[in-house]
């Protein structure tokens, strides 16, 4: 290992081509690759920026070249020398540097290294647990690093954007109360207040209402949320928001805001120019027709309702389902009449991984439907489902029979799952779908009570508030959801800023008045001192970047991100701590220590 002492970096390594020929540099980076090659000896030396290839002659200079004998993978030079031309066959146009080379006359050894665990120089399949544990390397991988580089351009390209709307960035505590957006809560024990605990922010919904009724107007904050739920490829523990709320505004103003945010978005990361406005649809069309709240509208398979056509139809398991209560509906799936008995079996095991019970299925041939069902249904049955699915020879119908949120749910993934298997779907093509007028509430079996689909302080449109008292279910929304290609990248909503409505749906939420006054009471205080007509939304960071870069999980664009089982691996948090820190904030465990 050698000092840096006064050497200075003149250029990185992606800048040299042939306007610098002549000219004395000096490079720092690492090792990429050593190639010997009769004599001469090539480094590809990289760092954030690219690659430069640097030359050790032994004719030119014995000593440099003997010194390069020893560089392994990984290693941190400093290397000064002329910029010379490569010869004619060793020319790489795929490099910016590849017309160019740096022949080397001093070399600076900073750093040996041990040898990484999986190259970093080429497209090897390296595991994920592998990736994680040695991240730093990890990150050393350009196309790793380019979503680093993409997210900080991101970031930066939506607070220009906000800063000209005259939104201001403003900070919200992390050690707070507990906010309800619906799921489990991290929490800090207090130290000086026995038995009392911090919850880490799901999101910062209620600081951003209090900063509107503090005069702020415009808001937003790129910032840390925290939710202890079941991970899946597109959740984290902890994810990236970037939140916003404005004041005195409708929906209509802050769809047109954030539609102009994300062309802008789009046009600086990948160069896409997307024409506005976004589509718009309503939550009950979309599961009508898709099953889901983020339909993924790249390809067709929409989903039918039969149930009035086979209402008292022969075939037992749909009649029985239809008299209490469920639905029959189904899927063209358009061209898929030659799948295989085995096909038919795999869909309908995918099927019964959401809930469904069976898959009842019928090939739509030349001569005849064939299914072992066809024989219950008679010909004015058949007719209406040909009409109503547009059944052609060489169709495959695929039925759901169900109440109707496992009908949605089953038939939603079934939609995905031949789209997927087809490969139909337009990789080229962004879908931006916004979703309005939800339910206010959803009815929560388990718990007997209603709960808030957005969160409790969403409006309710102003001419149905009368169903507050009397029918609650039959109440919409002022939310809105924007999907990408069947992600769910941003909600939010026009929120409640008179404090005798909030009370009102705390109400109907189950949320007696001292229990509000309890966990919400600042907030309804706040709304009393004149809170403006405010609404908002919230961008997932990681799920926008997941999407802007192609990637497969939002763990590809966190720098350091969480396992599946909500561990980090780098750090290998959560780890064990003393039983005294555990005393400290009041804690008692009564665990055994492993
Ligand atoms: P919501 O809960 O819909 O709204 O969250 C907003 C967006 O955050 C992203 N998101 C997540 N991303 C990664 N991992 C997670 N676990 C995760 N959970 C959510 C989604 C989602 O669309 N306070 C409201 C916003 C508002 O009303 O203004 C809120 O948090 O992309
Ligand atoms: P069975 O009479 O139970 O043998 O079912 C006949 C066909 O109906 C099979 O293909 C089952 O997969 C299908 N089936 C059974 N229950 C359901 C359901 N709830 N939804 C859709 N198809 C079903």
């Amino acid at each position: 290992m050698e000092p840096m002492g006064a050497l200075q970096r003149t250029h990185n390594c992606n800048e040299l081509d042939q306007n610098f020929l002549g000219q004395e540099v000096t490079l720092m980076g690492w090792v990429l690759r050593r190639r010997d090659h009769g004599g001469v000896i090539f480094i590809d030396l990289r760092d954030r920026w690219g690659i430069t290839q640097v030359v050790f002659n032994p004719e030119i200079n014995p000593e440099i070249h003997a010194k390069a004998h020893q560089l392994r993978s990984e290693w941190v030079l400093a290397v000064r020398g002329r910029v010379e031309r490569r010869p004619g066959e060793m020319e790489n146009p795929k490099l910016k540097t590849g017309a160019i080379e740096i022949l080397v006359d001093q070399l600076t050894i900073l750093n040996t290294s041990q040898t990484p665990p999986f190259p970093l120089d080429e497209d090897s399949e390296v595991s994920d647990n592998l990736r994680l544990q040695y991240r730093y390397l990890d990150l050393r991988r350009p196309e790793v690093a380019a979503k680093l580089v993409m997210r900080h351009k991101a970031l930066q390209t939506v607070r220009n954007y906000l800063n000209d709307q005259e939104f201001l960035e403003i900070e919200t505590p992390m050690l707070t109360r507990s906010t309800p957006e619906g799921a489990r809560d991290y929490l800090v024990p207090s130290r000086v207040h026995a038995g009392k605990f911090f919850a880490l922010p799901q999101s910062p919904q209620l600081f951003k209402q209090i900063l509107m009724i503090s005069g702020m107007d415009r808001y937003y904050q790129v910032v840390k949320c925290f939710r202890d739920e079941d991970l899946r490829a597109d959740r984290q523990p902890e994810f990236t928001q970037i939140d916003m709320e404005l004041s005195f505004v409708d929906e209509h103003r802050i769809i047109s805001i954030m539609e102009g945010m994300v062309k802008t978005l789009f046009a600086a990361t990948i160069g896409v120019e997307l024409s506005l406005p976004f589509a718009q649809m309503r939550y009950e069309e979309a599961i009508r027709r898709f099953g889901t709240d983020r339909p993924d509208t790249r390809f067709g398979f929409e989903l039918v309702d039969l149930t009035q056509a086979l209402t008292g139809c022969g075939f037992k398991v749909f009649n029985s389902i239809i008299d209490k209560g469920g639905v029959v509906k189904a899927i063209n799936a358009k061209g898929c009449g030659h799948f295989s008995r085995k096909d038919l079996d795999d869909l309908t095991e995918y099927a019964s991984r959401f809930g469904a019970r069976g898959m009842a299925w019928i090939k739509i041939k030349e001569e005849e439907w064939q299914s072992p069902i066809t024989k219950f249904f008679n010909d004015e049955e058949i007719a209406a489902m040909g009409q109503a699915l547009d059944a052609q020879p060489g169709d495959l119908i695929l039925f759901g029979a169900d109440m109707p949120s496992t009908v949605h749910q089953v038939l939603a993934e079934l939609r995905l799952e031949l789209a997927r298997r087809l490969d139909c779907i337009d990789q080229d093509r962004h879908d931006f779908l916004w979703i309005t007028d939800f339910p206010m509430f959803e009815y929560d079996e388990e718990e007997k009570r209603y709960t808030a689909i957005h969160h409790p302080f969403t409006a309710p449109h102003e001419d149905q508030l009368e169903l507050l008292d009397s029918d609650p279910a039959a109440m919409t929304s002022r939310a809105y959801d924007l999907v990408l290609n069947g992600n769910e990248i941003g909600g939010g909503s026009i929120r409640i800023h008179d404090p005798e409505i909030q009370e009102k749906v705390f109400k109907a939420l189950g949320i007696e008045a001292e229990e509000a006054q309890e966990k919400f009471g600042f907030l309804l205080k706040a709304l009393a001192f004149g809170a403006p007509p405010h609404g908002g939304i919230a961008f997932g960071v990681d799920r926008l970047l997941m999407l802007l870069t192609g990637s497969s999980s939002i763990r590809e664009v966190i720098a350091f991100p969480k396992t599946q089982k909500a561990t980090c691996l780098l750090t290998e948090a959560p780890a064990p701590v003393a039983r005294k820190q555990l005393t400290e904030l009041h804690l008692r465990p009564d665990w055994k220590e492993e």
